[in-house]
């Protein structure tokens, strides 16, 4: 079974190969045109979709040795997502699944964040829990199987990425800032300044507050003294990178005590930062679970991890009819 998959919800265009369950391909690219704005353009971003998809597409079945006449299925992202960005890979998709007169797989962007660990050994094993830290979300959730999870709490503002990239910007970083808030914190002393952890009652989680206390501490010191942010600029990286993931674990803790589960799975591009990977390493070797976070290729947006979750969808005969539309707000089921 040759599978295409597509994946566009945001700012990355991806396609992605599969054999018989085994990814021969997976090619993203990236939008460098919203680095002059510090966020994603979603008017630009589906405009750069349209140019990227075909060439994206073509490198990916050139890569796995494949034609388009050698395809059995194509799968989509359906969402959640940006409406624009979404509507230009599923046209595409859906196009092709037409032409070729093959099914078409209807895949939810979350889901397929968390079916990424399927793609290479070390698989977990169901039921396991799963922490999806993106751009766009943060979410603590419950996998029975790859068609059942039920969310155990998520955000109820800022998405864990949102709150890296956001402080970053007000340090003066270029977005996007999340990872070059990373790299200077590893030179600076997490406990410095001191920031609001966003760990609310019960699972969920809010990164608003530490976005604004950031933002009137730096006003107050920078008042005082110009030179503040760049005078301390690793400490205060570390810091405010110290607070984040203090909030994600102390939350994944309570999660792991309530339902029991020891196998923890990292999920989204934000499984990237190196405070998360330690912090989650050693809490889990203090408590004894068992930590899974999938190749970094697989943690940002991809087609990969689409194409994983709709080989689950496909062998449980979950196809999409042509009349199925983008959504951009598509819920976890
Ligand atoms: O999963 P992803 O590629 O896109 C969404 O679906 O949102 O995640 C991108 C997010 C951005 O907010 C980016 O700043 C963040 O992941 N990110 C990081 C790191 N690498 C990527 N945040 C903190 N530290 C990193 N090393
Ligand atoms: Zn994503």
């Amino acid at each position: 079974m040759n599978l295409l998959a597509i994946e566009s919800s945001c700012d990355d265009t991806g396609a992605a190969v599969f054999q018989n369950g085994q990814l021969l391909s997976n090619v993203v690219a990236g939008q460098a045109v919203h680095e002059q704005y510090g966020g994603v353009v979603p008017e630009l971003a589906s405009r750069a979709h349209q140019q990227h998809l075909l060439p994206v597409v073509t490198a990916a079945l050139r890569k796995a040795g494949l034609t388009k006449d050698d395809l059995d299925a194509v799968a989509v992202t359906q969402g959640p997502g940006l409406l624009g960005s979404l509507l230009v890979g599923n046209l595409f998709a859906k196009t092709l699944a037409l032409a070729l007169g093959k099914p078409l797989l209807a895949v939810n962007h979350m889901r397929a964040h968390i079916l990424a660990h399927f793609i290479r050994e070390p698989k977990p094993g169901f039921p396991f829990l799963c922490l999806t830290v993106s751009g766009g979300h943060t979410q603590l959730v419950v996998v029975r199987s790859a068609l059942d999870m039920e969310i155990l709490g998520q955000t109820i503002d800022d998405a864990a990425g949102e709150a890296f990239d956001k402080t970053a910007k007000l340090l003066g970083l270029p977005y996007p800032g999340g990872p070059r808030l990373d790299k200077l914190a590893q030179t600076g002393n997490p406990r410095r300044f001191a920031f609001p952890e966003g760990a609310l009652d019960g699972y969920n989680f809010s990164f608003s507050g530490l976005k604004t206390s950031v933002l009137y501490f730096l006003k107050k010191e920078t008042a005082a003294n110009s030179a503040f942010i760049a005078e301390n600029l690793p400490d205060l990286c570390a810091s405010i990178q110290h607070t984040i993931v203090q909030t994600l674990l102390r939350q994944l803790k309570k999660a792991v005590l309530a339902t029991g589960l020891h196998q923890v799975a990292l999920a989204g591009g934000v499984a990237a930062n190196s405070g998360l990977r330690q912090g989650l390493q050693s809490l889990a070797e203090a408590e004894g679970w068992q930590v899974f976070i999938p190749d970094f290729e697989f943690c940002t947006d991809n087609a990969a991890m689409v194409g994983q979750a709709a080989i689950f969808q496909y062998e449980a005969g979950d196809f999409a009819s042509q009349l199925t539309s983008p959504d951009p707000r598509l819920k976890l089921h």
